[in-house]
């Protein structure tokens, strides 16, 4: 495929960009969460699962102390336009009726921040998205985080139109994977000792199709 027209080449379906997060009519809602985008105000919820070792374990995030926890939380904030490869978002799982560690005076009562999902763009060009997650440990194994990434799914392909959804995880990282299955997922590659991290390690690419999320939401509904 070339990217000129004018030579009788086909491009492929493009992605609905830019995406930009005030564009949200209103945030994402599941059953026991709301999806919404990262704001600073989001910074000491956040800290309660970024600074955890077993948090750190898979995710390449350095060990961050307070300060640049929130200076990253910022950052995050920030990115809030989808348009170029390598431009990311995310949106936070805002779990209801669970008390924010926020400070009430400055932000008001809100419901606590128990992880994260990202979007982020692999490839303009072929209609490519990936796909990240982080969940607090202590909120882990009630299928938050299934409930919330299959709704982060759902929206990337209703509203950003990719081809294809792909998620890169170390193949020790057996949550992950677990989720990526629960997701209707497939494992599409082992990549051999492409990551550094103590030693050389593999990384599993999980893929899923329009297509493929197209039949599971068409067998979901009947
Ligand atoms: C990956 C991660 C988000 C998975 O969290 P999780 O809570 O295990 O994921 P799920 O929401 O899919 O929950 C599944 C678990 O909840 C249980 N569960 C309980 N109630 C459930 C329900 N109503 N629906 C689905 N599952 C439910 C499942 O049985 C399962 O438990 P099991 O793992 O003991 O079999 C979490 O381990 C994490 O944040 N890890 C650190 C960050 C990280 O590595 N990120 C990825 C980098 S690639």
């Amino acid at each position: 495929m070339t990217d000129d027209p004018a030579a009788g080449a086909t491009l492929a379906p493009a992605m609905a960009l830019p995406f930009d997060a005030d564009s949200l009519a209103s945030p994402l809602s599941t059953e026991r969460m709301t999806l919404r985008p990262i704001e600073p105000g989001d910074s000491d919820d956040i800290w309660e699962y970024q600074r955890l070792p077993e948090v750190l374990r898979y995710i390449p995030w350095p060990v961050r102390d307070r300060e640049e926890a929130h200076v990253h939380t910022l950052k995050r904030a920030g990115m809030r336009r989808l348009a170029e490869d390598g431009d990311a978002f995310h949106f936070v799982m805002a779990l209801r009726g669970e008390r924010s560690m926020a400070r009430v005076e400055e932000y008001g009562h809100r419901d606590r921040v128990v992880g994260d999902v990202m979007l982020r763009i692999s490839s303009t060009q072929h209609a490519q998205l990936e796909l990240g997650w982080v969940l607090h440990p202590a909120f882990q194994g009630r299928g938050l985080a299934a409930e919330a990434t299959s709704e982060v799914v759902s929206f990337a392909f209703e509203v950003l139109n990719p081809h294809r959804l792909n998620a890169h995880v170390d193949v020790r990282n057996l949550a992950s994977a677990a989720l990526c299955r629960r997701l209707g997922m497939r494992l599409e590659a082992t990549l051999l000792e492409d990551v550094w991290d103590d030693g050389w390690q593999d990384s599993s690419i999980y893929g899923l199709l329009r297509r493929e999320w197209e039949t599971q939401r068409d067998s979901s509904a009947s």
